[in-house]
């Protein structure tokens, strides 16, 4: 508490000095950064919009938000800045231990904002196509989450188009944690629905994007809509997590459609690293991988993957000037709350930008998301009991032109990585 105030007041902003009360100063910030899970329906276990429910839990909303567990939102502050940060400032944190230790008091119902509206219908407006999966999936009350991918056809399926924006919407939003959407132009048979976990299985066409609960619909960057290929099919992977009473979910993803072919394209910058093989009871194994970018590009968005042992994930560029910039600092993954990430400004990174990652596991009995009680040798695999390392830098090339080049050297590099225990790249030029 004392270095909470310490640490708001080394920032220059002012604490209230009165007793902070619900009506008054608690329900703003909740309302605005808990209530779109907090609410009737959504995936969190509670509501937090009436005084009589949040006072109920007052201890825990203090304890949660003192230790950043809530509002959930994993990277670390003052590396980069994302959009839609799910993130409480040091003074709405202290004016929450403050409430709590007060007894929670209610204060005058006459300073009481309107509650928060949540939209029922699709953000955006009627979408230009809607597909829903046909059958409803069951989810048990009880037992572990569940990890399902589905292919559903598209219909109005023989034109080429360019998606601007496309939302994703469960039935029943209480059970489902996070959505990813593929396409998939292949004419390659898939079943409709299989179990998957940390990959979808097959290698998809495009992929267009991840929802998870209070996220805003997906839109493409100006100019970089997405080339729908005539014969898609939508592949979703939900990730369902039970929630105490058996559950039925029947999602739909919304498409809006533009007229406009892009001029630039969003590539992804991935590195991976299939080099994992943890010694049972090792708390710090570090995996490392690296890209360097013959061409200029602006990163705007990062997508980081591991399963449920890795705890650090950093990642950052290293300039041909020897400068470094951060592009993701984590310190306590949850794969719970994998998060598709947006750089809230797109940052510009030079020809021969060498791309770092470092990601560290931990294997020990003491990593309370250990799979294996006692632990277990883990290699990499797509499986809950596997592990993988992937991050991947969602990058717009500055000249379209050099486009080849970049997917050239990506080529190169996933070459590298499938022969990785044969072939040793050259170290770089230092
Ligand atoms: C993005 C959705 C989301 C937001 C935003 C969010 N929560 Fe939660 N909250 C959850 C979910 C889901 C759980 C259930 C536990 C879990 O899955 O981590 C939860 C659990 C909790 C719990 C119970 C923790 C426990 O140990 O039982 C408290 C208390 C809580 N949230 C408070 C808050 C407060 C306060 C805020 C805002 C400052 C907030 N949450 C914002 C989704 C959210």
């Amino acid at each position: 508490m004392f270095v909470l105030l310490l640490a708001a007041a080394s920032l220059g902003q002012a604490v209230p000095p009165r007793t902070p009360v619900f009506t008054r100063d608690i329900a703003p910030i909740l309302y605005s950064n808990c209530a779109p899970c907090h609410h009737e329906g959504e995936i969190a276990p509670f509501p937090l919009l009436r005084f009589e429910d949040v006072r109920k839990h007052s201890a825990l909303i203090a304890k949660v938000t003192r230790s950043k567990l809530m509002p959930p939102w994993k990277t670390v502050e003052g590396y980069n800045h994302f959009a839609g940060e799910r993130r409480l400032s040091a003074v709405q944190i202290v004016t929450i231990q403050r409430w709590a230790a007060a007894g929670a008091p209610e204060g005058d119902p006459k300073l009481l904002p309107a509650a928060p509206v949540f939209p029922e219908g699709w953000r955006l407006g009627k979408p230009d196509l809607v597909v829903t999966v046909p059958e409803p999936a069951s989810i048990p009350a009880e037992g572990p989450d569940i990890y399902q991918c589905f292919v559903v056809p598209m219909p109005d399926n023989t034109k080429q188009r360019y998606i601007r924006a496309v939302e994703f919407r469960p039935s029943n939003r209480r059970v489902v944690h996070h959505a990813l959407l593929f396409t998939d132009a292949s004419h390659i048979p898939h079943p409709p629905k299989y179990p998957c976990f940390g990959t979808i299985g097959l290698l998809p066409t495009l992929g267009i994007g991840g929802w998870s609960p209070g996220n805003e619909p997906i839109r493409m960057p100006e100019g970089a809509a997405l080339p729908l290929a005539p014969q898609s099919r939508l592949v979703a992977q939900i990730h369902y997590h039970p929630d105490g009473k058996a559950e039925e979910d029947q999602w739909s993803v919304g498409f809006y459609f533009t007229d406009q072919a892009p001029v630039r394209r969003v590539v992804d910058v991935g590195m991976a690293s299939r080099l994992i093989d943890i010694p049972a009871g090792e708390a710090h194994y570090v995996v490392k991988a690296h890209f360097t970018s013959p061409i200029a590009v602006d990163a705007v968005g990062i997508i980081p993957h591991a399963h449920l042992l890795c705890r650090e994930m950093r990642g950052w560029a290293i300039l041909p000037d020897g400068s470094k910039r951060w592009l993701l600092n984590i310190r306590d993954w949850d794969f719970n709350w994998q998060d598709q990430l947006k750089y809230a400004k797109p940052i510009r990174l030079p020809a021969d930008t060498r791309f770092e990652m470092e990601f560290v596991y931990d294997n020990s009995a003491a990593n309370p998301r250990n799979p294996h009680s006692p632990p277990q040798r883990v290699v990499w695999g797509p499986g809950t009991d596997d592990e993988m390392a992937g991050l991947h830098v969602q990058a717009i090339p500055v000249h379209m032109e050099e486009l080849p080049e970049l997917g050239q050297a990506l080529w190169g590099a996933v070459m590298r990585s499938v022969g990785g225990r044969f072939y040793t790249p050259p170290a770089p030029p230092q």
